[in-house]
């Protein structure tokens, strides 16, 4: 079933509701994090070659299946490929935008909780003055996370529940330019801290002695995830895209804000930690116990941590809303009748879904599987493995079962590149991209 009319009314409003998707915890929360646990510098620089390379190509692979079809995540691949099984990309898209939104409203709620205490002086002044002990209690307290989580996926299904134009994009047109502006107001802050240089080498100078197999994993994974890759959003989101559209201008713009973002937070973030004696591998937990600290040493610091929070609890939403969108649009086959329904019930199924991860950091602490919380394992799984194998089922799809004219036709409509740039984008697409995400894999198993 076609998307019956429903169109972005602007070339800016998609690439901001794409670039809304891309942007949010993954960037600001996650990559400083990961980047912190795995070596920092050199994490850093992996992820960025996978993010330039690989990422673009998959962006703009995940455009055109959206953008020839008109169709969601799981119809688009039935229409290319009738009577086969590939539409179980869309599947296995759906079930992981599932999962991973589980645990991302958790993370959600944190944001949504610190944005509310900030407002009533509830993180400006801790009694012990430490900011690591503060978290500690804030996510132990059961009833104030969970409502936040809850409160968090309420918002999310009334947003999705509106349809694409109204609820998305107006919003979004808004709030992002702001996240850029507060963030650089941030950066520079902590740049010049005392102590900030350390920080600063950490996050961009490589030390490739710390890579290992699993470095390049969750630098993979990490790539897609902050691009929202793998998973068939980005079919979705172009599929409501008209034909007039330069799906490489979009694409491009999309991975430059990206990066941009996860350069400033990295800036933000690492020179914060050096310069209060934190440790850069704390976890989920670190730009939690950085941010209010940073803000702490800034004239009107509390007013602009609030606002970041708002901004950055905007960006989180904007991510959520296109997870649950690829959900609803698939479940209600794109019927607007069904939407509202869908929207609720499957956005309340998830909430339950993500209590097991909100209480990994109480309750649940100490209920290990292989070794590792609920929440760790299911963002390992969602991240390194499920993400990377969306991107490489994708990128088996598009140059197998789209004739080459049809690709060309496609990216390069409205772009005034030359065949040249699509040869490249092909190679890579049909060679590079499946043969780097298996290496990835098959290293991390120990069989490469
Ligand atoms: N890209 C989002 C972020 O970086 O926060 C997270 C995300 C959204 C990942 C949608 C995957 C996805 F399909």
């Amino acid at each position: 079933m076609a998307n019956r009319g429903e169109q972005w009314s602007s070339k800016i409003g998609f690439i901001l509701a794409a670039a809304g998707s891309a942007i949010g915890l993954g960037a600001i929360w996650r990559l400083p994090y990961v980047a912190g646990t795995n070596g920092g510098g050199a994490f850093f620089v992996i992820f960025l070659l996978f993010t330039l390379l690989l990422g673009t190509t998959l962006l703009l692979a995940e455009f055109v299946i959206g953008r020839r079809t008109n169709k969601n995540a799981i119809q688009a691949y039935k229409e290319i490929a009738p009577n086969s099984l590939w539409h179980g990309i869309g599947i296995l898209g759906v079930v992981t935008s599932f999962l991973l939104l589980s645990f991302y409203s958790v993370v959600g709620g944190w944001i949504l909780t610190y944005f509310i205490r900030s407002l009533t002086g509830g993180l400006t002044d801790p009694a012990t003055g430490d900011f690591g002990e503060l978290f500690g209690s804030i996510i132990s307290n059961h009833w104030e996370v969970g409502a936040a989580h809850l409160g968090f996926m309420l918002i999310t299904i009334l947003i999705v529940q509106g349809g694409i134009q109204k609820g998305i994009e107006r919003a979004s047109t808004l709030m992002m330019p702001l996240l850029f502006i507060l963030f650089l107001i941030l950066v520079i802050r902590s740049l010049t801290l005392e102590g900030a240089m350390e920080g600063v080498t950490f996050f961009l100078q490589p030390d490739w002695s710390e890579v290992t197999s699993e470095t390049i994993l969750f630098a993979l994974g990490q790539a897609f995830f902050s691009l929202s890759l793998g998973v068939s959003i980005m079919v979705t989101y172009s599929s409501y895209l008209s034909k007039k559209d330069d799906l490489v201008r979009s694409a491009t713009s999309i991975v430059g804000l990206s990066v941009f973002i996860a350069v400033l937070a990295g800036l933000a973030i690492f020179p914060g930690v050096f310069a209060f004696g934190l440790e850069p591998d704390e976890g989920p937990s670190l730009i939690f116990t950085v941010l209010p600290a940073v803000f702490s040493e800034m004239a009107f610091g509390s007013v602009f941590l609030s606002m970041f929070l708002a901004l950055l609890l905007f960006a989180t939403l904007t991510s959520a809303f296109s997870l649950l969108e690829i959900v609803v649009a698939t479940t209600s086959k794109s019927d607007p009748a069904k939407r509202k329904k869908m929207a609720w019930s499957m956005g309340l199924i998830i909430f339950l879904i993500g209590i097991p991860s909100n209480l990994s950091f109480g309750l649940l602490g100490e209920w290990l599987i292989f070794g590792d919380t609920f929440f760790n394992q299911l963002d390992f799984l969602v991240s390194n493995i499920l993400l990377p194998l969306g991107a490489l089922l994708i990128s088996i799809f598009v140059p197998l079962k789209m004739s080459k004219s049809a690709l060309q036709e496609e990216l390069l409509r409205s772009s005034n590149l030359g065949s040249g740039f699509f040869q490249v984008w092909f190679i890579t697409i049909r060679y590079i991209a499946p043969i780097a995400i298996a290496i990835a894999f098959l290293n991390v198993l120990g069989i490469l």
